[in-house]
C-alpha cells in the first residue's frame, strides 16, 4: 500500500500558537505520518500557547490514533534575522523579555545545538502578518506594506538560507499562500496580497537556488479561507468562508486538515519530483471565473 511515511524525519513548523490554524493541522498530519515535530511560536503568543499545552487545552489527537508530541517549542519572531535587528522597544516589551533567542539565526543556532547539523528534513512556513490588513492597498502606508512583506515573505527567504545547514539533502520546504496573490480579493489589504505574490514568486526562485545548492524542494500551498486567529484580523473571513462554500466546485467548507494532509504529501518522498509549485487546496475555488449565483438552479447540489 502506498502511504505517506515520514518515519525518521524531523520537521520544524513555524507559526504555531493554537490548535485552530493551518500550522496545527500541519503538525497533526506530519506527526500522524511519523515525523518528529518541533514548532516555532511568536513571542507575543508564546505564554498563552505554552500554558494551553501544559494545561491540556489543545486537541492533541492524532489522525489514525495516538497523541501529538511536540519535540521542542522555539520562540521565533520571523521579522528579525539576528539580535542586532531587534529594536530596544521590542526587546524590552513585556511579552519579549520572558523569552530569548527568538531571531531566525538564533533559532537556527539553537536547533543546531539541540540536534546537530543535517538533522531536519522538513521546514514549514505557516505565518503571516500585515498590520494594516484591513486597509485597502491604496490606503496602505509604506511602513505597513513593508511590514507585511517582511513578516509574510522575506521571512521565508531568511529561514531557507539560515536553516539550510540544518537540513539533510532531499529536504522539503512548504509555505502557505492565498489566491489574493494573483486575483483580486476585496478586503485582503494592507499589502498582504503583494506579500503573497512575493511568496509565490520566491517559491519558484528558491526552488531553483535551494534545489541546486542544498537539494531542497520548495513549494507553497494556496489555501482556501479558514477562520483562524490570524484570518479573523482580516475582519471578513467568515463571509469569505461562506462565499467559497457556496461558489466552489466542491461546495464544502475548506478544512485545515485538507491543507495539513497536502503539506505532509508535499514534504514526503512521494512528492520527490515536485518543486517550485503553488498548489491550490481550496475545494477548486481558484478555477472559477464567475459565481454560479445568478443561475444557481441550473447546478443543483447532489
Ligand atoms: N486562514 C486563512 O484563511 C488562510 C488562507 C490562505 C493562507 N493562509 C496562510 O496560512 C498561514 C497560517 O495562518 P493561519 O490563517 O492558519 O493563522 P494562524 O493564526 O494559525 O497562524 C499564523 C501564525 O503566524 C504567527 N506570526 C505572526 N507574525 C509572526 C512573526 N513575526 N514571527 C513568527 N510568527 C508570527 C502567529 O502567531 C500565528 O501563530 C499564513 O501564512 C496565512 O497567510 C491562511
Amino acid at each position: 500500500m502506498l502511504s505517506i511515511d515520514l518515519t525518521g524525519k524531523r520537521a520544524f513548523v513555524a507559526g504555531v500558537a493554537d490548535d485552530h490554524g493551518y500550522g496545527w493541522a500541519v503538525v497533526r498530519a506530519l506527526s500522524a505520518a511519523g515525523a518528529s515535530v518541533c514548532v516555532g511560536t511568536w513571542p507575543p503568543v508564546w505564554r498563552i500557547f505554552t500554558k494551553s499545552l501544559e494545561r491540556g487545552k489543545l486537541d492533541m489527537t492524532r489522525p489514525g490514533g495516538g497523541e501529538i508530541e511536540i519535540e521542542k517549542i522555539y520562540p521565533l519572531d520571523a521579522v528579525f534575522d539576528t539580535p542586532e535587528d531587534v529594536p530596544e522597544a521590542v526587546r524590552n516589551d513585556k511579552r519579549y523579555v520572558e523569552v530569548s533567542g527568538y531571531t531566525i539565526q538564533e533559532v537556527a543556532d539553537a536547533m543546531k545545538a539541540d540536534f546537530g547539523e543535517g538533522s531536519f528534513d522538513i521546514l514549514v512556513h505557516s505565518l503571516a502578518n500585515g498590520p494594516e490588513v484591513q486597509s485597502p492597498l491604496v490606503e496602505t502606508s509604506r511602513a505597513g506594506y513593508l511590514a507585511a512583506l517582511s513578516a509574510s515573505s522575506y521571512s521565508l527567504v531568511s529561514m531557507v538560507s539560515r536553516f539550510a545547514p540544518l537540513m539533510r539533502p532531499d529536504s522539503a520546504v512548504c509555505s502557505l499562500s492565498y489566491l489574493a496573490a494573483e486575483r483580486v480579493v476585496p478586503g485582503y489589504g494592507g499589502g498582504m496580497s503583494s506579500a503573497k505574490a512575493a511568496l509565490e514568486s520566491d517559491t519558484r526562485t528558491l526552488a531553483f537556488e535551494a534545489g541546486r545548492r542544498w537539494r531542497m524542494r520548495v513549494n507553497t500551498i494556496s489555501a482556501g479561507p479558514l477562520a483562524s486567529r490570524a484570518a479573523k484580523a482580516i475582519g471578513i473571513v467568515d463571509k469569505m468562508v461562506e462565499y467559497y462554500t457556496a461558489n466552489s466546485p466542491l461546495p464544502e467548507v475548506n478544512t485545515a486538515d485538507d491543507v495539513g494532509n497536502t503539506t505532509a504529501f508535499l514534504c514526503s518522498p512521494l512528492a520527490a519530483g515536485i518543486s517550485g509549485v503553488t498548489l491550490y487546496v481550496d475545494k477548486g475555488f481558484h478555477a472559477m471565473g464567475m459565481s454560479p449565483g445568478p443561475y444557481l438552479e441550473l447546478f443543483p447540489l447532489k
